[in-house]
Order: structure tokens, then C-alpha cells, then sequence
């Protein structure tokens, strides 16, 4: 079976404001999207996602809604490289949908990287990251590309629209993301919309907040290059407020980064489109128990996750 494994993401600043330009940070981490293709004598195009249970042909003109981006690869693949032989793709996930950490982008990563490996055909990782970026674009409306990018390509990367670099440095031992499902699903097409349009409602306001965040993502990538990465708190919860003035910060989310902030964390922010979806908190080793155990007694499932270096891997599965 020829399989590939695609990592999830945590941005670490940045968000909302890179759907208008505005720069980001983000990094590859290790919870992984996985997709395992096979041969089908029959000529059929199966697709299984055991995460969300569900199945499908994908010669159907109709698939069901949440398979729906799984398609649209095919359709491009398909119009790209011609005929396909028959094949059935198993597709399973560690990563919580829905929830801010690249689920869809890092399974549509996973898919294009596996099905184009199973074709034998030649390809870079461009034509990966841009096949994924118009799945992504059927999942989210107006995505900014920066989750199907740093699936394919992994590492720290400072995302702009038409612009990536990959921050080459060595995330240091004794520091880690924690990261909290607050429970609460959204929609990020939806949420990324309502942020656009109070955009348009208060834009003389508005640009001087877009403006702090490209300051600030700039100010975080400096620290980050100068490995001074226990300076990256401030920021983070600078970040943070600045995420409360677009709307997209609820009681939920900020229960956590409270309790994150009290129990010891440098710095706590909502990650990705918010509005519920995940929190992370920066701790040095020493105030972790102290945070895990707090976040359990508020009722989260606290999850420690550390940055990769690699994107999308190739993996053998018997
Ligand atoms: C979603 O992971 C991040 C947002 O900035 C949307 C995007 O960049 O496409 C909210």
C-alpha cells in the first residue's frame, strides 16, 4: 500500500489577519493526517475516512458534503494526469476536526501526496500545496493557503499570501505548545466572513489593527530568528487581544488561556479561526504538571504537541 502522513498545525500568530495580506506564523506539528491507497481490480475510486465514518465513490456525481473536498483532488488529478487505474484510499486522522489544527487541509495533503505517488507520476510539493489549497478553498470560501502550506511543507514558516519562508531553527527542549480543545465547532468559512465584514463596517479603525498584527507577527519572527523564543509570551497574549477586537473570542476560550496564564504559561492565544476551536499556551517545562492538571480540573483534555521540521511523509503500510 503506498501511504502518506500530512502534519497538523498550530498558528502561532497571525491568524484572520492573513486572509487580508497581513503576515503569519505557523508550525507543523506532530499529530498527523493519514492516507493509505490501494489497488481495485474493479476500476472503482473508493474513498473511506474513518475519522468521520463516512464513505464513498467518487465517481458519484453527489458525495456526501464532508467528502466533498476529497472529489474535487480527484477531478483535478484526474483532468491533469488522465485515466486513473482503480483504487480505494483509506483516510484517518489523529487530528480533532474542526477545531483550528489543519484537519482539512492536512487529510486533503495527505490524499493529493498519496493518490499522485500511486500514479507514478512525477510532481513537486507545489503541485501538492496548490491541489490542496483548492480543496481548501471548497472547505473555507477564502482561505489565506497558510494550512495546506505548512502541511506540505512543515517546519516554522512565516506566511504571507504568495510569499512563504521557512524559519530555520531549533525549537529548544524544555519549552512546549499546549494545546486545548475548547469543544466548540465553528464553521471557519463562516468565521472568517463575519471578521472580513466588520472589517468593512469599521475599516478606519480596523487598518490600525491590522497594522499592530503585521508589527507584531514581524517582532515575533525576529525573536523567533534570534532563537529568544521565551520572549514570545507578551506577543502571544498582545495577539490575543488583538483577536478579541476582530470578534472572535468567546467565554470558553478565554476560561482556558486564563487558566493557562495563572498555572505558569508564558503566553496564551485562541489558534485559528476561533470563535471556540483550540487554545495553546507556551510553558517551560517546570509549570507543565501544574497547567496539565489544572486544565483537567476545569474539564479540558490538555494535549502537549512539539513543532516538526517535516511536512508531508511517505510511509509503508503492510
Ligand atoms: C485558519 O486556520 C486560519 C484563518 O486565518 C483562515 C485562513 O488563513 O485561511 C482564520
Amino acid at each position: 500500500m503506498i501511504c502518506s502522513a500530512a502534519p497538523a498545525k498550530v498558528i502561532l500568530f497571525g491568524e484572520h489577519f492573513v486572509v487580508k495580506g497581513k503576515p503569519a506564523i505557523v508550525t507543523a506539528v506532530n499529530l498527523y493526517a493519514k492516507t493509505c491507497i490501494m489497488e481495485l481490480e474493479s476500476g472503482k475510486h473508493l474513498l473511506i475516512s474513518k475519522q468521520l465514518r463516512q464513505e464513498t465513490d467518487l465517481d458519484k456525481e453527489h458525495v456526501p458534503e464532508q467528502l466533498a473536498q476529497f472529489k474535487r483532488i480527484y477531478e483535478i488529478i484526474y483532468e491533469k494526469y488522465g485515466v486513473i487505474r482503480g483504487f480505494k484510499a483509506i483516510i484517518d486522522s489523529d487530528i480533532p476536526v474542526s477545531s483550528g489544527m489543519g484537519s482539512s487541509a492536512a487529510t486533503a495533503v495527505s490524499f493529493t501526496h498519496s493518490l499522485l505517488r500511486f500514479l507514478g507520476v512525477e510532481f513537486k510539493l507545489e503541485d501538492v500545496n496548490n491541489i490542496a489549497y483548492e480543496a481548501e478553498k471548497l472547505v473555507h470560501g477564502k482561505p489565506s493557503g497558510i494550512d495546506n502550506t505548512v502541511s506540505t511543507f512543515g517546519g516554522i514558516i512565516y506566511y504571507k499570501r504568495g510569499y512563504m519562508e521557512k524559519l530555520n531553527v531549533k525549537w529548544p527542549q524544555n519549552l512546549s505548545l499546549v494545546v486545548v480543545d475548547s469543544g466548540i465547532k465553528r464553521n471557519t468559512g463562516k468565521v472568517v466572513m463575519d471578521v472580513l465584514e466588520r472589517y468593512e463596517r469599521h475599516e478606519e479603525i480596523m487598518k490600525h489593527i491590522y497594522v499592530a498584527a503585521e508589527q507584531l507577527v514581524n517582532k515575533a519572527k525576529n525573536l523567533i530568528l534570534s532563537s529568544r523564543f521565551y520572549d514570545l509570551g507578551e506577543l502571544i497574549s498582545i495577539n490575543q487581544s488583538l483577536l478579541e477586537s476582530i470578534g472572535v473570542s468567546i467565554f470558553e476560550t478565554d476560561r482556558i488561556i486564563y487558566a493557562m496564564i495563572e498555572s505558569g504559561g508564558l503566553g496564551a492565544k485562541i489558534s485559528g479561526a476561533g470563535r471556540g476551536g483550540i487554545v495553546y499556551g507556551l510553558f517551560m517545562e517546570n509549570s507543565l504538571n501544574n497547567a496539565i492538571h489544572r486544565l483537567k480540573n476545569i474539564g479540558y483534555k490538555p494535549i502537549i504537541v512539539k513543532p516538526v521540521e517535516k511536512g508531508v511523509i511517505e510511509f509503508h503500510s503492510s
